[in-house]
């Protein structure tokens, strides 16, 4: 049998007030499925950073998700300005997010990083003026 659970849920760039709730969708449905806890974290981690970056740097985005048996793959796509170097984006500690963000305590440069940190496989595309997309796996084992 090869059942997969999916999920889709709608990100709204500078939406600060929902900021974390669809990373908290896909971490209560890892819950629900008793998967790991250690692998549950990680993928609350990878996810909440990127629905983060969404929120922070786009106009829109998607978080999907797949979860099989052996594992949960995790898309993040958005409307946005793109990243123009990916190298230099993934850098720990390299951030452009403005005053305002770090005041509210975001934009330490670290959330890429802790995404690919957090993954199996992290693949990230982008295309300036278009937009970005991250797709990241967890193995359950
Ligand atoms: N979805 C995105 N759209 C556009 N730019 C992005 C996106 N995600 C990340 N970036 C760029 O990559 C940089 C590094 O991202 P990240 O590691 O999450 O750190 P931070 O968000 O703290 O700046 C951001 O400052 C931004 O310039
Ligand atoms: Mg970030």
């Amino acid at each position: 049998m090869d059942e997969t659970i999916e999920g889709s849920f709608q990100i709204i760039g500078g939406n600060f007030a929902n900021a974390g709730e669809a990373s908290m969708q896909l971490k209560s449905k890892l819950v629900e499925l008793g998967i790991d806890e250690a692998i549950i974290r990680r993928a609350a981690i990878a996810t909440f950073e990127a629905e983060m970056n969404v929120i922070i740097y786009a106009a829109a985005g998607r978080l999907q998700y797949y979860i099989t048996p052996h594992e949960v793959t995790i898309k993040i796509d958005d409307m946005g300005p793109g990243i123009e170097n990916i190298e230099l984006a993934m850098q720990e500690g390299y951030s452009t997010a403005p005053d305002w963000v770090r005041e509210m305590g975001w934009g330490a440069g670290m959330g890429l990083p802790n995404m690919k940190k957090n993954s199996d496989e992290f693949k990230i595309d982008s295309v300036v003026g278009e937009g970005t997309t991250v797709k990241m796996i967890i193995h359950f084992s």
